[in-house]
């Protein structure tokens, strides 16, 4: 199952947080507009005064010469207004206007703005004024200028604003973000936890509803109907199953023992019985493939009514091989246990047995002659190990994962008996158990080849066994 995600990996967080930047962005972007909309027709109104302010000024000039410029201006500074002039000579000597010096200009641009000093109350005050400068005839300079101090005061405003107003809606988004993002986590968990329950097969769960008709109530509904369906689907597949089991394995068990009847008269008779045998032994594998697919099934759907209980792998393993001792024999192969120390977990004693027996088997039936096979139980950091070890082929790295489905067998063993459900079974055992069914090379004892398959269980499952102590101090 995947794990939880963390708030800010929610789409909802992330929707929330593009929007807030698509927002912070418009609004940037209309503040800016406006901004510059506001000081763009403001210059114009200033600068047609200033252009109108000069037309007049000329008109005086070319009427009453020098004498009469001066004149105008000193009329038109003598009230405070928004007007700001200034008539010098070339050495900067001024012959009249309300400016105390020239201005620290900066550019010399058409059009100029400038920081001036005016008296306001008696104290002098910074203002800001826009303006031209103008030659006139004999070496004089004249600056016709405007106060613009509300416009650079209404400017600061903005440029003020703007970065505030953008944290805060970054700050507002981004919260409001994390709101919405936690609560549809809260949502979607409780889906999720749902959904993990019936994954680690308990059917019966149904996604909890809030009742508020939103779109989450909306499709948990759905997912419960769907669930619905899906019980009352796997309910009829298990009847039909079962049914089947039932039906077919009684006449198959019959007609083992007629056939075993048959080469009891037969043989009674002395005559050969040797092609039904071989029926026999087809039976057999009919009803041993029959009865794996039945428990595969009910194992892997978690319906078998297997009982748990605390075990000893060791016990275990010297159980199956002693089972397996006589194959072993038959087929030259040595076999053994290595008793470690009691390596206790919950689980089904029959199921972990036939898994052992499954996996001893197929380290017997393909290991040559002269091969060794071990079983082996190891505590380990993570769990208990219950491994068996062959000198055998061993399993192509590319098949590892193939042999594990059902009826899979590899093109080497097509010659030795088998179903290809063994190793089917194992890993529908260790399903159960929450256990790991891990197929790799045997490393062990310089083997030149061979496999080793692990039950790998996990450490939520080991047990401390009853009376462990007391066994191992009387042995
Ligand atoms: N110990 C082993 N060494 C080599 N090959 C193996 C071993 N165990 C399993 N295999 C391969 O995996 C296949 C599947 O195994 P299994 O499911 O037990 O089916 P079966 O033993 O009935 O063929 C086998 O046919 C064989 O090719
Ligand atoms: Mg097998």
């Amino acid at each position: 199952m995947r794990t939880k995600p963390s708030l800010y990996q929610t789409q909802a967080f992330r929707i929330v947080l593009v929007y807030v930047l698509l927002f912070a962005v418009s609004v940037s972007a209309l503040l800016f507009f406006t901004y510059w909309n506001t000081r763009r027709t403001l210059d114009d109104q200033t600068d047609q005064i200033i252009e109108a302010e000069i037309t007049g000024l000329r008109e005086e000039y070319q009427h009453f010469g020098l004498p009469g410029l001066v004149e105008t201006v000193r009329a038109r500074t003598l009230h405070q207004g928004q007007a700001v002039y200034m008539l010098s000579d070339n050495r900067h000597h001024v012959l009249a206007g309300n400016l105390a010096f020239w201005p620290q200009v900066s550019e010399m641009g058409d059009v100029i703005e400038f920081d001036y000093e005016r008296p306001v109350d008696s104290k002098l005050e910074a203002r800001r004024a826009r303006g031209r400068i103008l030659l006139v005839p004999g070496d004089f300079m004249l600056l016709v200028a405007q106060d613009v101090h509300d416009r650079y005061l209404t400017e600061r405003m903005f440029t003020t604003t703007l970065p505030w107003t953008v944290l805060l809606i970054l700050v507002l988004g981004t919260a409001g973000g994390a709101l919405i993002g936690r609560n549809m986590l809260r949502r979607l968990d409780a889906i999720n936890r749902t959904s993990g329950e019936i994954i680690a097969g308990d059917l019966t769960r149904r996604v909890p509803l809030t009742g508020s008709g939103d779109e989450f109530d909306a499709l948990s509904e759905n997912l419960n109907r769907m669930l619905d369906r899906i019980e009352r689907l796997m309910k009829g597949m298990r009847e039909v199953t079962d049914s089947v089991a039932h039906d077919l394995r009684t006449p198959l068990n019959r007609l083992r023992n007629r056939l075993e009847e048959s080469v009891a008269r037969l043989n009674a008779n002395g005559s050969q019985a040797g092609e039904i045998e071989r029926a026999i032994t087809e039976t057999d594998q009919l009803i041993a493939t029959f009865n794996a697919l039945l428990l595969i099934a009910e194992t892997d759907a978690g319906t078998t009514r297997a009982a748990m209980s605390p075990l000893d792998l060791g016990e275990v393993a010297a159980d199956v091989a002693e089972l397996y001792e006589p194959f072993a024999e038959e087929k030259k192969v040595s076999l053994a246990v290595a008793s470690g120390p009691p390596a206790g977990v919950e689980g089904n004693r029959s199921l972990i047995a036939q898994a052992l027996a499954n996996l001893v088997d197929n380290a017997i039936k393909y290991t040559p002659a002269g091969g060794k096979v071990r079983i082996c139980t190891a505590i380990t950091g993570e769990g208990v190990d219950l491994s068996v070890s062959d000198t055998g082929p061993g399993i192509a790295l590319a098949d590892r994962l193939r042999v594990v489905e059902r009826f899979v067998r590899l093109e080497a063993s097509r010659s030795s008996p088998g179903t290809g459900l063994g190793l089917s079974l194992v890993a529908a055992v260790a399903h159960y158990h929450k256990a790991e069914l891990v197929l790799e090379d045997n490393v062990s004892s310089g083997a030149p080849s061979g496999l080793t398959a692990v039950l790998r269980f996990p450490k939520t499952a080991m047990r401390v066994l009853p009376g462990v102590t007391l066994k191992s101090a009387a042995e």
